[in-house]
């Protein structure tokens, strides 16, 4: 099963770009830079990444981010990702970033998408990987601050397909963002946000019915109601789960225990992401086999996870029959 999950296409749908952000480069770019680290070696580093729940890692990865100052770094933060996308055959990946973890503290916005698309445009035509940027307000600073963000990407607007949510879920509901997503909309941005991970499933229902999402990322807590999960089957919304995030951050005591193989069976467009792979533990081949160990799977229900993405993409019609027939040929080469 491994030989299979390694060489199956796979399309990423969840992949904050700071969270790729490894050790090993964390401490290249902040010695680069002139920055101190609180940690002696990338080793104690990672030994850090010890999580409770979504706040203990975010305050960690926020602080990661500040080694990343120049277009260079952006540019080699997104690069090292596509490496690892290639080694996994991963053919198309819709990124996140979140500009203001960056503008906070005084880096352009500018600077920050340039290194990305730039890093994303050599990946398409050296390593033959497509790729999107959705740009994500972070929930818990203001809706003044995320309606600044949107006029600081109005530029850039043909390298950024969508708007997402993300950061902290408590406290912080998708109903505070019902205007700038209307704005974002009236741009031409498609919409995702970040809900039922740590929050409930009516977090869910408010991201699908007040923001008007394409997809919800996570949304793994939409068990907690049956007319939800009806609803999602019935309009085929596709939830982008990331089962290794899921464990490290204790959304799920284990795999196990993981919904997303049952919500396969009973029809939701489920979906297989890597969420922050330098912090929890794995990229998308990682993420795959950790879900087929934990639960016996057939290479149909493998691959039915690529078809989910690829269909939930934000890639043109011909792309997306090319990439299922990619998947089609692999299956019925393999058996
Ligand atoms: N949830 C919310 N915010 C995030 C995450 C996540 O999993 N990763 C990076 N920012
Ligand atoms: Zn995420």
């Amino acid at each position: 099963m491994n030989a299979f999950i390694q060489d199956l296409p796979k399309v990423e749908l969840h992949l904050h770009i700071e969270g790729s952000l490894e050790p090993e480069l964390l401490f290249k770019l902040a010695q680069r830079n002139g920055i101190s680290l609180p940690y002696a070696s990338p080793e104690a580093l990672r030994t850090a990444y010890d999580f409770e729940d979504l706040q203990s890692f975010l305050d960690i990865y926020y602080q990661g981010a500040n080694a990343l100052i120049t277009e260079q770094d952006f540019y080699d933060l997104t690069w090292a990702y596509l490496e690892r996308c290639k080694a996994d055959n991963v053919i198309h990946t819709e990124i996140f970033f979140d500009p203001q973890t960056h503008t906070e503290r005084g880096i352009a916005f500018e600077t920050v998408i340039k290194g990305i698309h730039r890093a994303l445009q050599d990946g398409e035509t050296t390593l033959n990987i497509t790729s999107q940027i959705i740009m994500c307000f972070l929930r818990h600073l203001s809706e003044d601050s995320a309606i600044e963000t949107l006029k600081q990407a109005l530029p850039y607007k043909e390298f950024i397909v969508g708007v997402g949510l993300d950061s902290s879920e408590q406290g912080y509901p998708p109903e505070k963002f019902v205007r700038v997503f209307k704005m974002a909309k009236e741009h031409g941005f498609l919409t995702v946000a970040h809900a039922g991970e740590e929050g409930p499933a009516q977090n869910i229902v408010d991201a699908i019915e007040l923001l008007g999402v394409s997809r919800v990322d996570h949304g793994v807590r939409c068990v907690e109601s049956d007319e939800l999960v009806a609803r999602l089957i019935e309009t085929k919304m596709p939830l982008t789960v990331c089962p290794l995030s899921n464990i490290k951050l204790c959304v799920f005591d284990d795999m196990s225990q993981h919904n997303i193989v049952s919500l396969l069976r009973k029809g939701v467009a489920v979906t297989i992401n890597s969420d922050d792979p330098a912090y929890f533990g794995g990229y998308m081949t990682d993420n795959f086999k950790a879900v087929s160990e934990a639960h016996d799977m057939t290479h149909q229900e493998l691959a039915q996870l690529t078809i989910n993405a690829i269909d939930a993409s934000f890639i043109d019609e011909s792309t997306k029959r090319e990439y299922r027939s990619r998947v089609i040929d692999y299956v019925a080469r393999f058996s």
